[in-house]
Formats: structure tokens, C-alpha cells, sequence
């Protein structure tokens, strides 16, 4: 392998420039060239490169998003723009990729190595945690902070007026934020979709705070919860309706949770997996994810990887229930 190309896809999680970084320096470390690709698989079909050196990197471990840009690209879900992607990459001479990403990235990674045989390594980049055969995605720890801090902020404003707020988070289809993020800001509700609690059980543990003197409620929704059947407005007016006691809000907090400066965790996970993505292409390794278990940087097939979601943590949905006495 001489030349590998690398490259951000679908949302952005803080991390993607540390992983970057971490590829661009390990190539330079094992000189061979390495091309950065704009805007994901979009500007793999347009042809928008750009040789990357060690020093194209300086100062962009601590900066959130992606200067490589990132999309979603609905092109390279086709055959035709698949082989236009594979003639540009073969006109720049790339003979191997690494694709940081959630799992539509990874699966259109694996689909383009398929159907063009190209050598890639997968890096799992987004805030949501829901890659199986990795502890932890590139993000998920700075989201949390970002989230834990917004809630702390919203329960000041909560506490001085005694209300309950209806807080949403991210996480696509699964728990992983809310749940975490939950038992980190101290909500006295957590609603994931993968544990169905039930509006009575809501209501009854509302009840509970107010008789027990509580100040102020948060219960934090994941975006895709769909156990009350209800969205966080609704959620409002339903409280509003059987509990006039409380005076409801909601926030919804959005793509906040996807920006800032990456943590330490995030940064330090980032540069591993950046090292282990070319060391296993120079190894002539290919479809494999990098992955943290145990603290070891692991290897998964990406078609395993994106086969299952992670399993949400069932022990801390039971921490968050004693908490919440
Ligand atoms: O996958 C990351 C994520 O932020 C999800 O949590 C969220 O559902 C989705 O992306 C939002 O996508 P978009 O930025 O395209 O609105």
C-alpha cells in the first residue's frame, strides 16, 4: 500500500479530526502518502482530494466537527456512483481507505470493497454508541459531557421555579445517551426505547417526587423512545392534563450535542484507533472496524459490526431506578 486515502461520513462527532490526525501521522510515521477526501463519499465522486502531511494536521486534535466536512450521500448508494467514486480514487492512485462513521458509512465502506475490491479499515465515529464491537464510539464521551452540562444548567432554572422538564436527546434509535447522560445529571425519569416503562409508571413516579418535596424534575427522552407513544410535547400537555400540579417544560437539545471540543477520552481513543486503522491495512488487513473492549484496541469485521446495535446497560438502568427514590 502506498497511498491510503481518508475520509469523514454522515453526522459528525467530536473526535473525527483527532482520528484524522492519528491516520495522517501514522502514514507519515510509516511514509506512505496519505490523501484526505472532502465531504465523505460526495467528494470521493467529485474527485475532491487533498494530500494531507504530517503537518496539515497541526492544531485540530482539540477542534470538534470534521475540516475534512462530512454528508450523507445518497450518489453512492447506486452502482454508477460507486464506480465513479472507484475511478477517482484509481486516477489519484488510493489503494486503501480509511472511513471514519457511523454504520451507513461503514456498510456503504463494505458494499464499495465488494462490488471494487478496495482495501479499507473502519474507524466508528458518531455520538450515538450504537456500533456493536466497540465499547465506546468516537463522541459518545464528549456528548455525554455536553449533555450532562446542559442538563445542569436547565435544573438550575427548573429548581428556582419548581418545574419538570421534558429534556430531549440524541441517540437515532437507541438509549445509549439518555440513559448515561440520565444518570450523570441525576434525572429522576429516563425514557429509552429500549426498556418500556409506560406512562403509568411516568405519572406514578412523578407523584412520588412532588409528595417526597422534590424541587425540581428532568427526565430526559431519547429521541427514538416510542414506549409512551408520545413525543416530549405530548408528553408536556399529558402531564399538564393528569398532574396540573406541575408546570411542564421542554428542551431539545439538537445538534449541541454533536459539536465542541472533543474530551481527553475522545481524543486519546481517536489517535488509538487511528494507529491500529493503517497498521492493519500495512498488515494487508481489510473490512475490519477498529474497537475499544477492556481498554485493548480491537479488530471487528465490519460485517459483523453493523449487523447489531450495542446492548443497552441494564445495570444502570437499575442505578437510575434506586437513584431516583
Ligand atoms: O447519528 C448521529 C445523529 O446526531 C443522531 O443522534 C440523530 O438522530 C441524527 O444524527 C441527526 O441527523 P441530522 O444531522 O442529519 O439531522
Amino acid at each position: 500500500i502506498k497511498k491510503i486515502g481518508v475520509f469523514t461520513s454522515g453526522g459528525d462527532s467530536p473526535g473525527m479530526n483527532a482520528a484524522i490526525r492519528a491516520v495522517v501521522r501514522t502514514c507519515a510515521y510509516m511514509e506512505i502518502d496519505c490523501l484526505g477526501i472532502y465531504r465523505g463519499y460526495e467528494g470521493m465522486i467529485d474527485g475532491d482530494f487533498i494530500p494531507l502531511n504530517a503537518r496539515s494536521v497541526n492544531n485540530i486534535i482539540n477542534k470538534g466537527g470534521t475540516f475534512l466536512k462530512s454528508a450523507r450521500c445518497p450518489e453512492f448508494r447506486t452502482p454508477e456512483g460507486r464506480q465513479k467514486a472507484f475511478d477517482q480514487l484509481q486516477s489519484a492512485g488510493v489503494d486503501a481507505l480509511v472511513v471514519i462513521g457511523g454504520d451507513g458509512s461503514l456498510s456503504g465502506a463494505e458494499i464499495f470493497h465488494a462490488e471494487h475490491n478496495i482495501p479499507y479499515i473502519g474507524i466508528p465515529g458518531t455520538i450515538d454508541n450504537d456500533i456493536f464491537g466497540t465499547r465506546y464510539t468516537l463522541g459518545f464521551d464528549t456528548a455525554l459531557n455536553t449533555v450532562v452540562e446542559a442538563i445542569d444548567k436547565i435544573r438550575d432554572t427548573a429548581s428556582s421555579h419548581h418545574r419538570l422538564f421534558f429534556v430531549e436527546v440524541m441517540g437515532r434509535d437507541v438509549g445509549h445517551i439518555a440513559l448515561n447522560a440520565g444518570v450523570g445529571a441525576g434525572a429522576e425519569e429516563i425514557l429509552i426505547p429500549e426498556e418500556d416503562l409506560g406512562l403509568d409508571r411516568l405519572l406514578d413516579s412523578l407523584k412520588r417526587s412532588k409528595a417526597r418535596g422534590k424541587s425540581s424534575s428532568i427526565v430526559v427522552v431519547a429521541e427514538g423512545d416510542r414506549t409512551t407513544g408520545k413525543n416530549v410535547y405530548e408528553l408536556k400537555e399529558y402531564v399538564e392534563q393528569h398532574l396540573p400540579v406541575y408546570d411542564v417544560r421542554v428542551c431539545v437539545l439538537g445538534h449541541m450535542q454533536r459539536g465542541g471540543a472533543p474530551t481527553c477520552f475522545d481524543r486519546v481513543l481517536a489517535s488509538r484507533m487511528g494507529v491500529k486503522a493503517v497498521e492493519a491495512l500495512l498488515e494487508g488487513k481489510t473490512g475490519f472496524m477498529a474497537g475499544i473492549r477492556d481498554n485493548d484496541i480491537i479488530l471487528t469485521p465490519v460485517s459483523e459490526a453493523i449487523k447489531g446495535h450495542t446492548k443497552i446497560d441494564k445495570e444502570l438502568i437499575r442505578v437510575s431506578d434506586i437513584m431516583t427514590i
